[in-house]
């Protein structure tokens, strides 16, 4: 699976993804968070944050929220999107997303995050499912998140995916992927590791070793758009990606170094196709870049080259230029 991460995971972004993982590979990629209130008087075609591709599927919007009167509204609006489940926001630490008491505030309260998926269940034909952090506050406490996904599950949730940082810790840090074992051997709904998966071998790893029924990709996909094509390729498959004369992913850290300019090429093109060439587009690409250039050994140097950009065909010439001049291989891990 591919993260719901704000700012990045809108169509372009989904496409990238899409455009390198071998067709029969289906991921579930999310879209950011959407915000219930905002959701009922949103038009389709208008709000950019919704935008699909044609024949765009395996699509599972993420909805913040936490009253019927505007869940039920929302979900409506998302089904028009085709999508393939609807998961519910209880991870994020933003103080915006705490004055409405949702996103990981929810995580407080075993009971009214369980109402919370009963209400969604209630009005969504489709699998539900719930993103949440390991534990609020500095700590993970094993016993309270064990109880506390026993309600969800009991609740109806389809599966849980499980971000393994308290929320203190934000996004810095490493995440504790041992929480997961405990919790995947106590649930009966499938359990998806989220933190700090940033290479295949991690994604296969989880999987082997922890227990858990999936894993979901987040900064690592913007390094690597690639990551599924080369987890497939790690469990045995052999296809190319869709369109790709290569039999292989990018593998060695210079076929990486050399692809990831290849990518930020197709991803301008891809965000000049879905939402012009605009200045949101260009700061689209800036924060793309922003999150993925830690991968690169001097990814702080190219990254402020194309901050200062001023205009989207401006800073898709300068990455052109340094694609061609300064041959790069991409680090394997970084630490946030
Ligand atoms: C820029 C950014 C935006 C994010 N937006 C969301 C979001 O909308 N919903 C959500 O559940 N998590 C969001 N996250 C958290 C990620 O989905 C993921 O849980 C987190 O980055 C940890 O995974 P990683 O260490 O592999 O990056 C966001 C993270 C980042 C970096």
């Amino acid at each position: 699976m591919v993260a719901p991460m704000v700012g990045l995971s809108h169509v372009a972004f989904r496409e990238l993804i899409r455009c390198y993982t071998p067709e029969e590979v289906q991921p579930l990629i999310f879209t950011e968070m959407l915000s219930s209130r905002r959701l009922p008087s949103e038009k389709l075609e208008k709000a950019e944050n919704l935008f699909i591709a044609p024949n765009e599927s395996y699509l599972v919007p993420q909805l913040l929220g936490n009253e019927e009167r505007f869940i039920a509204p929302s979900i409506e609006k998302l089904l028009e999107l085709r999508p393939w489940g609807i998961d519910i926001n209880m991870g994020c630490p933003k103080k915006k997303t705490l004055s409405h008491n949702w996103g990981v505030l929810l995580l407080g309260d075993r009971d009214y995050a369980a109402e919370v998926v009963r209400i969604t269940k209630r009005h969504s034909p489709l699998p539900v499912s719930v993103k949440l952090r390991a534990g609020l506050g500095d700590n993970i406490d094993l016993d309270y998140l064990d109880g506390f996904t026993q309600s969800l599950e009991e609740a109806g949730a389809d599966w849980l995916t499980i971000h393994c940082r308290p929320s203190k810790q934000k996004h810095h840090g490493k995440a504790d992927w041992d929480v997961l074992r405990k919790i995947a051997e106590k649930r009966t709904i499938p359990i998806v590791a989220n933190g700090d998966v940033q290479t295949a071998e991690d994604a296969v790893n989880l999987i082997d070793h922890y227990q858990v029924d999936g894993a979901m990709v987040a900064r690592a996909a913007t390094a690597r758009p690639w990551i599924l094509w080369q987890i497939a390729y790690l469990l045995g498959g052999n296809s190319p990606a869709r369109g790709r004369a290569l039999e292989k992913p990018p593998l060695t850290p210079e076929e990486e170094g050399k692809e990831y300019f290849q990518a930020l090429l197709r991803f301008g093109f891809l965000l000049e196709q879905y939402f012009g060439p605009t200045a949101a587009s260009l700061q689209r690409l800036k924060f793309y870049i922003g999150v993925s250039s830690p991968w690169l050994p001097f990814g702080h140097h190219f990254w402020k080259h194309i901050y200062s950009s001023t205009e989207f065909q401006q800073a898709r010439d300068r990455i052109e230029v340094y694609a061609e001049k300064n041959p790069q291989v991409l680090r394997a891990r970084v630490s946030h």
